[in-house]
């Protein structure tokens, strides 16, 4: 459904995290192989080196580990990994793995050079990851064997394997946990231009109409993000069927994104309240960042993990050790007069006196 109403308070469409309809479609637009897989240009040549190099020996490859903002193809990169070494991909997540059992069973079913992808991998709990230091170091792992004064350890070798973990916060990870990852990647939001690509990517696998320009349009307005882009897709391809002839064109991406009241930047409802709290609430700021999640009534990890990036990909937040700050072109975006006090900088941001 479209609600084009109180979209204040509404599920928000561009929220990067993963739903069921998302993963529904992502499965049949997920690339199979790196050549497949658009941008992340620096990330997949490292990667072919490596998965080259670890087919010429016949090992696994290094244990890796990827981060970055959700909703930017981890888990899909991580398949292709699997794919391209000709191995299985055992997929879970960190608050999946609850008791070190659960990881011993789940590290013991794993044939030869396999991968296993462990999301949210900085939500493992203390008790897992001591099982999995060994394990990614030496490949066993000790397993204690009864209760009390009988009990003992016992150390079990494993099959070897590719650890993959994804996280968007990887300053959670423990340095322990951090150091055993031999490739450490960063996943980056996409170029308007790669989204319009993987738009125009998706709409053909789906047998959707899509001019260039409408591509474009959401892809303008996805956030850095193809799990947004693509979903934008599907709502856009709505207003299509219904409003013209099915054909999605710049000016049918464009009322429909209107609607879902996303801007013409990308920015939802959401993102403008926290800038006009920083401005209004704050004269621009800096505020700390639980005030400002608390002055909006949202969770201070939303903001942080999903509006910053993008705000500060655009140029519109700055983080100060003082906390956060809305700059000019922030202002100018919202239709406000920047503070006259405040000096302009090269890069656009005000400085502050201090
Ligand atoms: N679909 C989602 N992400 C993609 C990507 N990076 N390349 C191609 N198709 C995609």
């Amino acid at each position: 459904m479209i609600q084009t109403e109180d979209m204040e308070f509404a599920p928000r469409i561009i929220t990067p995290e993963n739903t069921q309809e998302d993963s529904d479609t992502e499965i049949s637009l997920r690339p199979q192989n790196l050549h497949e897989y658009i941008g992340q240009d620096k990330v997949k040549e490292n990667l072919a080196i490596y998965i080259e190099a670890a087919k010429r020996r016949s090992e696994p490859l290094d244990h890796v580990l990827l981060y970055g903002p959700p909703g930017l193809g981890k888990t899909t990169l991580s398949a292709i990994i699997a794919h391209e070494l000709g191995v299985n991909l055992r997929v879970t997540t960190g608050p999946a793995i609850e008791k070190p059992g659960d990881l011993v069973s789940l590290l013991t079913s794993l044939s030869d050079n396999d991968v296993l992808f462990i999301d949210e991998i900085h939500r493992l709990s203390r008790a897992v990851e001591e099982i999995l230091y060994p394990a990614l170091e030496d490949r066993v792992i000790d397993i204690i064997i009864g209760k009390g004064p009988s009990a003992r350890s016992i150390r079990m070798d494993l099959k070897p394997f590719t650890l993959i973990g994804a996280t968007t916060r990887a300053g959670q990870l423990s340095a322990p946990l951090r150091d055993r990852f031999g490739v450490i990647q960063r996943l980056e939001l996409y170029t308007r231009e790669q989204l319009t690509d993987i738009v125009r990517r998706s709409a053909m696998i789906l047998g959707i109409p899509c001019e260039t320009d409408g591509a474009s349009e959401i892809a303008g307005r996805a956030r850095g993000t193809p799990r947004i882009a693509n979903r934008l897709l599907k709502r856009v391809r709505d207003f299509a069927d219904v409003m013209g002839n099915g054909q999605i064109t710049k000016e049918i991406a464009s009322i429909a994104l209107s609607r879902l009241d996303i801007d013409e930047l990308g920015l939802d409802s959401l993102d403008r309240r926290m800038l006009e709290m920083i401005i209004k609430g704050y004269s621009g700021g800096p505020v700390g960042l639980e005030t400002l999640a608390s002055a909006i009534n949202e969770e201070s990890v939303t903001l942080e993990d999903i509006c910053e990036p993008f705000l500060m990909q655009l140029g519109f937040l700055g983080r100060t050790p003082r906390g956060r700050v809305a700059t000019r072109l922030a202002y100018e975006h919202l239709g406000y007069a920047p503070p006259e006090k405040n000096e302009k900088t090269d890069d656009g941001q005000l400085s502050f006196e201090q």
